[in-house]
């Protein structure tokens, strides 16, 4: 019943109406964030690429996928940092246990509690070029949108819509009983890791292009950005890395190294732009798995004003 509704027809059919109206409505649930992928083997196949249709809807396609893996064409624009999309959604987001994008593709609209309101896929997209790529979301209707969600259109043919899929996400670690911890986190680091990423976390570079993305510093994801989190992190590290060999490390080694990488520093969270204080930061936003905000060797972490290059 609309409100506009409701007042003329309680004053004619007296109090009652509303109670009883009331009493039949459902409850109203708690919503929480997207639940997790059921688990088990991925049973959707996206099509091939060479299938990409020889039309219209096929070049946005096309344009698409290039954003999605040289997304430092829009460096200084929508991105200012040295990420691609496909660092954390791998194989140009076809990759299972990678948050592929065709599975992402059917479950948006839907409730985040990170903005706790209903996002659309263009708004879920944008907030990755907030976090993820400490950048500037492309404006709604822009190519750039368009391009990216007609890929993902593309590449979830056939898969149902408002369901999640085996494969969606990265797949959730169980807690193993003993706290993350950095100090075994940077052995397991120095071991598997550095070889690519870094001693400093810096990633690599071979001339210009970045062929290993840095996990901390100035290029990296910033600290409002999803991988911050330690548990997100080890979730994306035990299916994924070190590249190659997906499920090598042991569920505590993903833990510790994912504790690592994450107590280091990044670019400032955007939303602090807005808020009075680092402490008033960390109280509304980072009730979570991080380290934000925290003392880490002597050092407050996120207590300082670099936001990267981004500008605004
Ligand atoms: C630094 C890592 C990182 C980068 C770079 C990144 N993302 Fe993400 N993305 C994430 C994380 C973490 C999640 C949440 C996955 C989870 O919790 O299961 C996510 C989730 C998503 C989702 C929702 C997936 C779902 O199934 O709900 C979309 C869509 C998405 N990213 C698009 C993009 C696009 C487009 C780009 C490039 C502009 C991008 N991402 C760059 C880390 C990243
Ligand atoms: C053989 C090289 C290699 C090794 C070894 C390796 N990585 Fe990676 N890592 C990559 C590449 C390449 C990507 C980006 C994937 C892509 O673009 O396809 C990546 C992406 C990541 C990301 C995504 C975050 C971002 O900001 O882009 C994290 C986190 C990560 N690696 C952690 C680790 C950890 C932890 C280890 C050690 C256990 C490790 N990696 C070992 C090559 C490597």
């Amino acid at each position: 019943m609309t409100s506009w509704l409701a007042g003329p027809l309680v004053a004619v059919l007296g109090l009652s109406a509303v109670s009883a109206a009331e009493s039949e409505a459902p409850e109203r649930d708690y919503q929480v964030p997207l639940p997790e992928a059921p688990a088990g083997e991925a049973t959707f196949t996206p099509p091939a690429e060479r299938d990409i249709p020889d039309n219209q809807y096929g070049e946005m396609v096309r344009k698409g996928r290039d954003l999605f893996v040289n997304t430092q064409q829009l460096r200084g624009e929508n991105v200012f940092n040295d990420q691609n999309c496909s660092n954390c959604h791998l194989d140009a987001g076809r990759l299972a246990d990678s948050a592929p994008m065709w599975a992402s593709m059917g479950v948006y609209p839907a409730y985040r509690g990170k903005n706790d309101k209903v996002n659309t896929m263009a708004e879920r997209i944008q907030g990755c070029f907030t976090y993820s790529m400490n950048g500037v979301p492309p404006e709604y209707g822009s190519e750039t949108l368009v391009a990216l969600q007609t890929y993902f259109h593309w590449m979830a043919t056939g898969a149902p819509i408002n369901q999640s899929l085996p494969g969606r996400g990265y797949p959730g670690l169980e807690e193993t009983g003993e706290a993350p911890d950095r100090g075994r986190g940077a052995e397991v680091y120095a071991d598997q890791c550095a070889v690519c990423h870094g001693d400093n976390g810096q990633g690599q570079k071979v001339g210009e292009r970045q062929v290993f993305p840095p996990l901390w510093g100035d290029g990296a994801y910033n600290w409002g950005a999803g991988m911050h989190r330690v548990n997100t992190a080890a979730n994306f590290i035990k299916a994924n890395m070190p590249l190659g060999k997906p499920y090598s490390l042991t569920d505590q080694q993903a833990w510790d190294v994912a504790a690592f990488i994450n107590s280091h520093e990044r670019p400032q969270d955007p939303r602090r732009r807005t808020l009075a204080s680092v402490d008033e930061t960390d109280e509304i936003f980072h009730q979570h798995m991080g380290f934000y905000g925290d003392e880490i060797d002597g050092q407050r972490l996120g207590d300082h004003d670099d936001y990267g290059e981004n500008p605004r």
